[in-house]
C-alpha cells in the first residue's frame, strides 16, 4: 500500500463529520442563521476544525473553510488528507468555490471530501476542475 493510500484507508469519516457538526454549534451565522462546521484530517493525523464567522458588513464572512485552514497552517500540521464540511442538520454541504480553492493549495486534487454516511467520499480535484494551482502560477509569471 502506498502512503496515501494508506493514510486514506485509515480516514474515520463518522469521527471527522462529528468533529465538523460540534464545531458548527459554535458558528457566528445571525444573518443567514446557517451554521456550518468543517473538519479536516491532516498529515500529520491532527484533526483540525472551523466554523463560519459571519459580519454585519455580509462580505466579510469567514466560511468555515477559512478556519479550518488557518488552524491546520497555524498549528504547522502539514497538508489535507480528509475533509467533512457539515450544516448544523449535520447534513454534507458543498464547499462554495472560494473555499474549494482555499482547500486546493493545502492537499492538491487528491483530498477527499465527505459525501456523507454511506456515499464514497469525492476528490477535491473533481470538484474543480482545470483549477489554476501554484504549477500554473510558477509555469506563466513573467521572468
Ligand atoms: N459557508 C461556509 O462556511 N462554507 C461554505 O463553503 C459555504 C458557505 C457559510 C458562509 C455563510 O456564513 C453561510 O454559509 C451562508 O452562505
Amino acid at each position: 500500500m502506498s502512503t496515501p493510500d494508506r493514510a486514506t484507508a485509515s480516514i474515520e469519516w463518522a469521527a471527522l463529520r462529528r468533529a465538523a457538526l460540534e464545531v458548527a454549534t459554535r458558528a457566528h451565522a445571525p444573518y443567514s442563521g446557517l451554521h456550518v462546521g468543517a473538519a479536516g484530517l491532516a498529515t500529520d493525523g491532527a484533526v483540525v476544525v472551523g466554523c463560519n464567522v459571519e459580519n454585519a458588513s455580509y462580505g466579510l464572512t469567514l466560511c468555515a473553510e477559512c478556519g479550518l485552514v488557518s488552524s491546520l497552517v497555524s498549528g504547522a500540521h502539514g497538508a489535507l488528507v480528509a475533509v467533512s464540511v457539515v450544516a448544523g442538520d449535520g447534513e454534507p454541504l458543498a464547499p462554495c468555490g472560494r473555499c474549494r480553492q482555499v482547500l486546493l493549495e493545502h492537499g492538491g486534487p487528491t483530498v477527499l471530501l465527505d459525501a456523507g454516511e454511506g456515499r464514497e467520499p469525492v476528490k477535491l480535484g473533481a470538484l474543480l476542475p482545470g483549477a489554476f494551482d501554484v504549477d500554473e502560477l510558477v509555469a506563466r509569471r513573467g521572468g
